[in-house]
């Protein structure tokens, strides 16, 4: 999705002969895992910068680097050979995001500047989605009474004749519950992308000084027993609020969905809507049933970053009309 909104294709390179991602497309995704954990990684010269000058002290700076130059590979031609084509006159209307950069009026921004942002805008929208829904439906199939009121949900709004379309979100109140549930007890990772503060700052009591790194826990927040009731099962009624819309966004901070403030996550209408909607279409458009030696998926997560430590494997089989599916 992320690499289609911003290049307006599916994948990189030929892609497979069953027309799912060939080898190119693989190695790219490849790629960007590696830098999304080195990211947020425990680096020991993050702490002691004057160990970088002796040596690449934990190896991460080479890892880091071989997997930017590899994302680049791909993604750089065809920045470069966009700009020639409106340089050229070749295209005339924006189709997607990288056009949108390319001819921005107001800000003129450089090939560099260009590409640096396109490898921000990648990484940014690639682990996030693909993380909380695969949680969310775990936890769903684990538990069929949450995973069937979803499906009544989705039936009463949108019924069994049409997909699901943006245009019904706001009304799949508990849909977004579910979404956002799975935000609360499994977030992306450990900690936020870490901030420095610009001027000294006292918040909840603390004294925190200029230039002080700040890392917020994510756990620390969405598992707080003294904020949520019962905090490690998967309930997602907990964020409903009579008839009013469920947002993604909690700017009370007490879960980390999309963060806050200055620094906040400037996509929470694009990410809201993107991880709202592949859950939608997952339960609406199909039935799943976890492997028959399996009565439960194994919810444990990754010690080290706390994606699923074994990947949701389930059969999905159609439960619409045949020719709602898009390949029938
Ligand atoms: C469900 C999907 C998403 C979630 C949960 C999410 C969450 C977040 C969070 C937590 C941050 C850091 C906030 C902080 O540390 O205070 C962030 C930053 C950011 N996000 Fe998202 N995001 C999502 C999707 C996207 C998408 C699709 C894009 C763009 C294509 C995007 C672009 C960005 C950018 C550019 C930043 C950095 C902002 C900055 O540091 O100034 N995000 N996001």
């Amino acid at each position: 999705m992320v690499r289609k909104l911003i290049f307006g294709g599916r994948y990189f390179g030929k892609g497979s002969q069953d027309g799912g991602p060939g080898e190119e497309e693989i190695e790219h995704a490849d790629s960007l895992w590696t830098i999304l954990v080195y990211l947020n990684a425990f680096c020991v010269t993050d702490y002691f910068p004057w160990l970088r000058w002796i040596t690449d002290f934990d190896g991460h700076k080479k890892i880091i680097r071989n997997a930017i130059v590899t994302a680049r590979k791909y993604q750089d031609p065809l920045i470069d050979d966009r700009i020639q084509q409106w340089k050229d006159g070749v295209r005339t209307e924006q189709d997607d995001l990288l056009d949108v950069l390319i001819t921005l009026e107001n800000t003129l921004l450089t090939a560099d500047e260009i590409k640096a942002q396109i490898l921000d805008l990648i990484l940014a929208g690639f682990d996030n989605v693909s993380n909380n829904i695969e949680w969310a439906m775990a936890e769903m199939i684990n538990e069929p009474s949450i995973f069937n009121k979803a499906v009544r949900d989705l039936d009463f709004v949108v019924g069994k004749n049409r997909l699901v379309y943006e245009s019904d979100l706001q009304k799949l109140n508990y849909i977004k519950c579910c979404v956002k549930e799975a935000f609360r007890l499994h977030p992306v990772a450990p900690f936020n992308v870490p901030h420095v503060t610009t001027v000294d700052s006292t918040v909840a009591g603390y004294f925190i000084p200029k230039g002080s790194q700040v890392l917020v826990s994510r756990l620390g927040l969405g598992r707080n027993p003294d904020v949520w009731d019962d905090p490690l099962t998967f309930n997602p009624d907990r964020h409903m609020n009579g008839d009013k819309e469920v947002m993604l966004t909690d700017h009370n901070l007490h879960m980390f969905s999309f963060g806050t403030g200055q620094r906040g996550c400037p996509a929470v209408l694009l990410g809201s809507t993107m991880t709202t909607m592949l859950l939608a279409r997952l339960i609406q458009g199909f039935t799943w049933e976890l492997p028959l030696n399996e009565p439960h998926d194994d919810i444990k997560e990754n010690f080290h970053d706390l994606a699923k430590a074994k990947p949701l494997l389930a059969l999905a089989k159609p439960r619409l009309a045949n020719h709602l599916y898009p390949s029938s």
